[in-house]
């Protein structure tokens, strides 16, 4: 594996493969890696013939008072995890390569931006869009892998793809979880031992809601209702938001049909928490 740092070098790196004929898998990250990621390179290993995962905590998707200071930075051991998954080029861009002046174009999906995390986070979205595309500009013509753990990011970087005729694939890929069920995230190293415990809340809260709609409840609202007693039952959990959605459009439908998605936001102690599940309803 060869650590990369330079846009340009990651250039010829593609070009080179695309005049080979050869496909390029691509993982974007933030760093601090774990199995969720692990198990996204090893999916894009198994795909392509060449792989690059990025690090790069974008300081454009944190809003004031957020954790980019803060958050979780472990370089060396991500650079043996990218190793040992497979990865051929890990890029690893400063700053001031990626936003070398104060950017002055940014990339916004509307409508699927706003809703939920959007509406907690003011401009999170844009600066992931921003940032994804930039990556996706580097990196060239590639499938790239997102995992459904952020569902609504997956789902606007899809939209962005097309809307913008970008020459990427996008693989969206299941939530890797702890024994307990807690969706393994860069942000669970917050959580103190008591909070730890108190993390799987939002699972029980979605597999509670899924089972309420395999029983035959198709009203939104029941289903949200039942899922926020439920984290609200955790004295340790405060609830963000729980909604029962479509899983194109992110709205709240009338009645529960076709793709649907359970989302669930609490912090926990100072930690936010985010995790989703879904399940596709035939009659
Ligand atoms: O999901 C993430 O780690 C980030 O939002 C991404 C997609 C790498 C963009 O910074």
């Amino acid at each position: 594996m060869r650590l990369i740092s330079s846009i340009e070098a990651v250039r010829r790196e593609t070009l080179l493969m695309a005049l080979e004929h050869k496909q390029v898998g691509f993982v974007p990250t933030m760093g601090s890696l774990h199995d969720g990621h692990g198990s996204l390179i090893e999916r894009a290993v198994k795909d392509n013939h060449f792989v690059i995962a990025s690090i790069f905590v974008n300081p454009l998707q944190f809003g004031d008072g957020e954790d980019l200071d803060s958050y979780p930075r472990s370089i060396e051991k991500d650079k043996q995890i990218a190793e040992k998954a497979g990865v051929d080029v890990l890029f690893v861009p400063e700053v001031e390569a990626m936003y070398p002046s104060e950017i002055a174009t940014k990339v916004v999906v509307s409508k699927l931006s706003q809703l939920w995390e959007g509406a907690s986070r003011e401009g999170h979205f844009d600066g992931v869009a921003t940032v994804v595309t930039k990556l996706f500009a580097i990196v060239g013509p590639c499938t790239a892998y997102f995992g459904e753990k952020d569902f609504q990011q997956l789902q606007i970087i899809r939209q962005m793809v097309v809307d913008l005729n970008l020459p990427v694939e996008v693989v969206g890929a299941p939530t890797v979880r702890e024994a307990d069920g807690l969706a393994m995230s860069s942000r669970n190293v917050y959580l103190s031992p008591e909070e730890r415990l108190a993390a799987p809340i939002l699972r029980v809260a979605l597999d509670e809601g899924l089972n309420l709609v395999r029983r035959g409840e198709r009203d939104a609202l029941v289903v949200m209702a039942l899922m926020k007693k439920i984290v609200e039952s955790e004295p340790l959990a405060v609830l963000d938001y729980v909604a029962a959605v479509n899983a194109k459009s992110l709205e709240i439908p009338e009645i529960l049909h076709a793709e649907i998605r359970l989302l669930a936001a609490a912090y926990i102690g100072k930690t936010r928490l985010l995790d989703n599940d879904g399940l596709t309803l035939t009659e």
